[in-house]
């Protein structure tokens, strides 16, 4: 690959530098919070909104269908999912919205999540507890933190009969720590508790496996570490929960007649008329990122550790041990 990621340090960022749109003058360290978008992917999105402003009817009629199940194709094998499992979703706040608001809670139920979560999901948390009478529990990760039995230990000592979800970070906002998804999961679900994972930082930068992860919804960013357009995002969820959850905006899908697709992609993939650029970018994206990186399964280059770009590695945990692997 042309421009694959053989040089470290300045010489490496200054080979890569002229494929973003960063203002070169300043040194972007802030990806996190709004990453930046590879100079191609944004001329792929641009060709885009010409070929949508050329025939808007054609395009949204009869060619976004496909156009939209090619890149969730791609993105669903990216994240090992079956793309009957996988909706776009703007951003991960939508997705962790779309899950809770569609919760069937019972007044003295309660909502678990920790002391690190992301002020906007929680604020999303707060406000489904304080509409059905449901109380949040807030789970201590201490910081430094010394291993991940700690985050374990953390939630589960917050547990009670009334819990029914937990909503935990993949990787958290303020310090960046990859937490146990797979074991908190098990021990959760052992207790009958639902699992809601906000992945906003996860698909790019930690290698993901949503078949086997063990989890009842999962929503990611892919405008962060994927460095698709603005916009573009998903959420995953399990298909025995897929009857209940409704997307924020209810459209057309739902008294559609359709049966080539399942109600869950209805609902979601259509919202109301919105430029879905970012999302048919997302392949473009993912494409584009994996040809960067050595060790992608499509270079030559051998990568050591677990890169999300590699096919195969999240056989791989963050921690340095092997997931048990597990079936729903
Ligand atoms: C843990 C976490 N959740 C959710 C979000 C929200 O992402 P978005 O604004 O794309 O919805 C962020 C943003 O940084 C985040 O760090």
């Amino acid at each position: 690959m042309e421009n694959s990621a053989t040089e470290s340090g300045a010489a490496g960022s200054a080979h890569f530098a002229h494929l973003w749109a960063l203002d070169r003058s300043i040194t972007f360290l802030n990806h996190g919070s709004f990453g930046a978008c590879p100079r191609v992917v944004l001329e792929k999105q641009t060709e885009l909104r010409a070929r949508l402003e050329s025939e808007p009817v054609r395009f949204f009629v009869r060619e976004l269908p496909d156009l939209l199940e090619g890149s969730r194709a791609i993105l669903s094998d990216f994240l090992d999912a079956d793309p009957d499992d996988v909706a776009f979703v703007g951003n991960a706040t939508g997705g962790v919205n779309a899950v809770l608001r569609s919760l069937r809670l019972e007044s003295g139920d309660e909502l678990l999540v920790s002391d690190q979560e992301y002020n906007a999901c929680r604020n999303a948390l707060e406000v489904k507890a304080e509409e059905c009478g449901a109380k949040v529990v807030v789970a201590a990760i201490p910081y430094p933190l010394r291993s991940a039995d700690q985050v374990i230990e953390g939630f589960l000592a917050r547990v009670t009969p009334r819990t029914r979800l937990a909503m935990i970070d993949h990787v958290t906002s303020q310090t960046g720590l990859v937490l146990p998804i797979d074991r908190l999961a098990a021990e959760l679900r052992s207790r009958g508790i639902a699992v809601l994972v906000d992945g906003a930082h996860a698909p790019g930068m930690v290698p993901l496996s949503l078949r086997r992860l063990g989890v009842d919804y999962y929503t990611g960013n892919c405008h962060k570490w994927i460095c698709a357009p603005k916009g573009a995002a998903f959420l995953w969820v399990a298909p025995k929960h897929q009857g209940l959850v409704r997307p924020p905006v209810i459209s057309h899908g739902w008294n559609s007649t359709r049966t080539d697709r399942s109600r869950f992609r209805l609902l979601f993939d259509w919202q109301g008329t919105w430029d879905p650029t970012a999302y048919l970018c997302v392949g473009e994206a993912i494409r584009y990122l994996g040809g960067l990186f050595p060790g992608d399964g499509r270079s030559s280059g051998r990568a050591t550790a677990p890169s999300p770009w590699r096919r195969g590695s999240c056989s791989r945990a963050p921690w340095g041990s092997r997931r048990r692997r597990r079936r729903r």
